[in-house]
């Protein structure tokens, strides 16, 4: 693993996006895989920048998001599917069919997951797969249990996160109880992976997805076993490392 300590939020965003846009030069038509959550978001802005200062092309790049609530529209402001739009899509050239988010509104989550993974693969997995990280280990929503799930599949969210995520909705009623998260294999097959981590309610998420031991009790800590995995944080999230 690499692990780059940024000063602060800023700083490691910057570095992220430097990351993702060094994947998009050398490959302009690789697979990004892409993560939500409050954390990417200085990384997207500074992406939105280079693109509108034409430095950076998405022309031919094709993506493969991370996860979905279960329930939400992709119009619904707390979709992942709407940030992605808001945050990135919106404002860069990608084509919109080479986007893919899963669908929170599948009639069949089953089908819906199998479609997803299938769509995943097609593509070859992600080049570079960018993760943020809950606050209990978490990567996508593939929450602390007893295995690690290997492909695209639907998710009971914890309490843990549910109420983490409870900070974007009316209150913690109104987050989904359920979501379709791309699985650990899924995610562990990209090429290369870039973690960002951002605050003190991360610093022990972090130190145990670094130096822990591996176990699906911290989904994060199986990217010890990837090949090629760089971590980006700020001091505070960092705090908890020696
Ligand atoms: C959600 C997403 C994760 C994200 C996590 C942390 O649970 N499914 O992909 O990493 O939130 O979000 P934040 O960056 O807002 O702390």
């Amino acid at each position: 693993m690499r692990i780059y300590c940024e000063k602060d939020y800023n700083a490691m965003s910057r570095r992220a996006a430097a990351i993702i846009a060094a994947q998009v030069v050398s490959k302009p038509d690789c697979v990004l895989g892409l993560a939500t959550g409050s954390t990417p978001i200085g990384a997207y802005q500074q992406l939105v920048k280079w693109y509108q200062q034409g430095d950076l092309s998405f022309a031919q790049v094709r993506s493969v998001n991370l996860d979905e609530y279960v329930g939400l529209a992709p119009t619904h402001d707390q979709s992942y599917r709407y940030f992605m739009q808001h945050n990135l899509f919106d404002h860069v050239d990608i084509v919109p069919e080479n986007t893919n988010v899963p669908s929170g509104l599948a009639p069949d989550a089953g089908l819906e997951c199998a479609r997803y993974e299938d769509v995943v693969k097609a593509l070859g997995y992600a080049d570079l797969q960018l993760l943020g990280l809950g606050r209990n280990g978490h990567i996508g929503f593939n929450e602390p249990c007893d295995h690690f799930p290997v492909a695209t599949h639907l998710v009971d969210l914890t309490q843990s996160t549910i109420e983490a995520n409870a900070r974007f909705f009316a209150s913690a009623d109104d987050v989904p109880k359920q979501a379709l998260t791309m699985g650990i294999g899924t995610i562990m097959r990209a090429r290369s992976i870039l973690v960002v981590a951002s605050g003190a309610d991360k610093a022990d998420a972090v130190a145990k997805t670094v130096a822990g031991p591996v176990t699906p009790e911290v989904p994060a800590s199986i990217l010890q076993l990837h090949p090629n995995v760089t971590i980006i944080g700020d001091e505070a999230a960092l705090s908890g490392l020696k």
